[in-house]
């Protein structure tokens, strides 16, 4: 059963007469037996294109083909001259899996839907990315997070919003750090190909409009969830189970030197990683490292069921567990505080390192993210 720690901020009531619930982020608060959660199902995916166009379909799919153990590539090349980047600054929302929805209610319907009853079959709608962060919350110290909620014919859609630290971060990156966000991509440019028997092409552009997306459809506890997720490449072989066990995970990391750096890759890097891949049940990360002048030098994979153990003798290390049942608590606190079943209202969920997850209400404002569109087809 979920623990809702909606205490009253331990304000005395002569200072604070109203106070909002409110949900704890403390580890220990979340370290009980792991959570169901079932394999996720894939039900569909989408492709983004080098418009940023949406299409129903798998055309963006990219092949992983294996380097070497000890390669040599150099993230840097392209940088300057065949690099298109995404305009980071346009909100898309939850656009793109709506489009997905409309496009494929009939896979989503239930035996229970009927003509009369439109509604679809899940608890959540959201990005993959959102749940990660959700996952990774209670050991954040760093970056807070707002998260809109919107209840709508039975459902809860979740939508990330920008914090003003993050815009002001985005807004004054460093030459170094834009440069370095290049590197990622560069790294799956050569280590995929377009199609299963072609190799990769290092002398393309890295557009990173590109993308090719996973719907999953899960359970967490008592939630139902449908959500998205970006998919760097899949395994080439036709013989590979299928998605999403045939998903492979691309990650660039500073090479390791020294235990130490070791260590602090499984404390804190591994985390990110476990939670992003686990999600969408893809079962391998596979990492390049690099050095200081963005040469990859060496290779590893990690199987995202083997990472639990593999931290395990780090002192002091972060839990799968506290970060599955944080995010189903959030859920049930979602589910209990956002009743108001309105397209045009946000609850807006809002929490900063070192204090509990708040909200506060919004009708017809900045924060409304379904598009009429949407709502005008889920409603017919
Ligand atoms: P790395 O993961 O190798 O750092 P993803 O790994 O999720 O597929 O993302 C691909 C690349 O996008 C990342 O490569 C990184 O270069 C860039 N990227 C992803 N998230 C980012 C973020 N929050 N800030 C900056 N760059 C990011
Ligand atoms: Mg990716
Ligand atoms: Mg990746």
């Amino acid at each position: 059963k979920p623990n809702h720690h909606q205490h009253q901020s331990g304000a005395t009531p002569e200072q604070k007469p109203l106070s909002c619930p409110s949900l704890s982020t403390r580890r220990e608060l979340y370290e009980r037996d792991f959570p169901l959660y079932k394999q996720p199902v894939e039900v569909g995916c989408f492709s983004l294109d080098a418009e940023r166009r949406f299409f129903n379909d798998s055309r963006q799919m990219r092949y992983f083909v294996e380097p070497d153990r000890n390669p040599n590539f150099d993230l840097r090349d392209g940088y300057k001259g065949r690099y298109v980047k995404r305009d980071d600054s346009v909100r898309e929302k939850l656009d793109h899996i709506l489009r997905w929805i409309v496009a494929n209610r009939s896979k989503l319907d239930s035996s229970a839907t009927t003509a009369s009853s439109r509604a679809l079959d899940v608890d959540f709608v959201t990005w993959r990315g959102h749940l990660t962060k959700l996952l990774t919350t209670p050991y954040e110290t760093r970056e807070g997070w707002l998260l809109a909620v919107t209840r709508f014919s039975g459902t809860l859609y979740i939508s990330e919003v920008e914090t003003e630290a993050a815009q002001r971060e985005r807004d004054n990156r460093t030459e170094r750090h834009e440069e370095m966000m290049y590197w990622g991509y560069k790294f799956e440019q050569y280590t995929c190909a377009d199609n299963p028997d072609s190799l990769p092409d290092p002398s393309g552009v890295v557009n990173t409009n590109e993308a090719f997306c996973t719907v999953v459809q899960t359970r967490l506890a008592d939630h139902r969830l449908l959500f998205s997720g970006e998919v760097d490449c899949r395994d080439k072989d036709p013989d590979a189970p299928a998605p999403p066990a045939c998903y492979v995970e691309l990650k660039t990391s500073a090479e390791i030197c020294t235990p130490k750096q070791r260590s602090n890759l499984h404390r804190f890097k591994l985390l990110k990683w476990w939670a992003q891949s686990f999600l969408p049940g893809v079962p391998r990360v596979v990492a390049g490292f690099r050095d200081h002048e963005g040469v990859v030098v060496s290779m590893e994979t990690f199987h995202i069921s083997k990472i639990s153990h593999l931290i395990k003798n780090e002192y002091n290390c972060w839990k799968p567990t506290v970060c599955m049942n944080f995010c189903s608590d959030f859920m049930s606190f979602v589910k209990h505080m956002a009743t108001e079943d309105n397209p045009s209202v946000v609850y807006l969920f809002s929490w900063e390192p070192r204090r509990d997850v708040t909200f506060s209400i919004h009708r017809d404002s900045q924060y409304s993210f379904l598009p009429h569109w949407y709502v005008k087809e889920m409603t017919s």
